[in-house]
């Protein structure tokens, strides 16, 4: 799989004391098309994604043996620690790399669960990050890549946690440059869906790529253009989950909203805005209105 060197970090050496910090943004697809089916049941895709500054916190520090704690709004929905992908990213990398060292992860967990803003694989991407700091490996070692291919297919992109379009099954990557800012609204109805169901249900799976992208001069051309794609699990996901057509209602419905879609296998959508403050307002009206759902108001940038 092509790689795009992870961001550079935006603190200083580790010292002992202070725990190293890496985020894992959610990863919103702007749009995803369906091209293919494989051999082996996955799915080709031809998608745009985003990584708005929003998401999960991960901190590590040095420790014996490894170990994660959770904590956050999200961590009641996950399943033992033992199992987390965080915890099966440290252990590949330190097996990968013969590290004698170990690790004490703590993952905040703001991101809603099984919710198609790719949470676990951006916990498992940010733990990559994180732990190549503190052992002191380079980022840019095909190994690391090739742990994070292994570790799910929309791994390898939250470990580039940038613009980019993404084929394969996700994890072939080109980076996409001067994207438009936009004010992003994303919305979980608080309904976990299992990607694998989702695929299943699809009933085209050969639909045209997205073709050329065209340079986007401001916020409204890039608007037009996702107009004229899809993403082609919304309507599988509608029928497992109806409560998502209500989500898209209403995040149509909001003033100054340009363009709302599911990302993903869902149930989490989003709607664009021309900029953050207009993206304010409406998530700010929506959460009066709908109390129950989960609301993030943040930016593409
Ligand atoms: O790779 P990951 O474990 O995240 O994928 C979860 C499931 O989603 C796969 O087992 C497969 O059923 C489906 N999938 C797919 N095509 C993709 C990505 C995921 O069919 N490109």
């Amino acid at each position: 799989p092509a790689a795009i060197d992870p961001p550079a970090s935006r603190e200083p050496a580790p010292d002992s004391a202070a725990p190293i910090r890496e985020e894992g943004r959610a990863k919103v697809n702007l749009a995803l098309h369906v091209t293919g089916r494989r051999a082996d049941g996955y799915h080709e895709l031809d998608t745009l994604v985003v990584f708005p500054p929003f998401g999960d916190l991960l901190e590590v520090r040095p420790g014996a043996g490894l170990s994660l704690s959770v904590s956050g709004p999200f961590a009641a929905d996950l399943g033992p620690a033992d199992d987390n992908l965080v915890m099966r990213a440290a252990t590949a990398l330190q097996a990968a790399f013969q590290v004698q060292h170990g690790a004490a992860l703590s993952l905040e967990k703001r991101l809603p669960v099984a919710s198609g803003i790719g949470g676990g694989s951006a916990d498992a991407a940010a733990a990559l990050r994180a732990l190549s700091r503190l052992w002191r490996l380079d980022a840019r070692d095909p190994r690391i890549a090739e742990i994070a291919a292994r570790l799910g297919a929309d791994v390898p992109m939250c470990l580039a946690s940038r613009p980019l379009r993404a084929s394969g099954i996700g994890d072939v990557l080109s980076p996409v440059a001067n994207l438009p800012a936009a004010g992003l609204v994303l919305v979980n109805p608080r309904v976990a869906v299992a990607t694998p169901a989702i695929f299943k249900t699809l009933k085209t799976r050969e639909n045209p790529p997205l073709g050329d992208l065209p340079g986007f001069a401001n916020t409204s051309a890039l608007t037009d253009w996702l107009a004229t794609t899809r993403n082609d699990l919304q309507s599988p996901a509608l029928e497992t989950s109806p409560v998502i057509a209500d989500v898209l209602e209403a995040l149509e419905a909001l003033p100054g909203s340009l363009l709302a879609r599911m990302s993903g296998s869902g149930a989490s959508c989003f709607a664009l805005f021309a900029d953050t403050t207009m993206a304010k307002a409406a998530a700010g009206a929506l959460a009066a209105a709908r109390p129950d759902w989960w609301i993030c108001q943040t930016e593409v940038r």
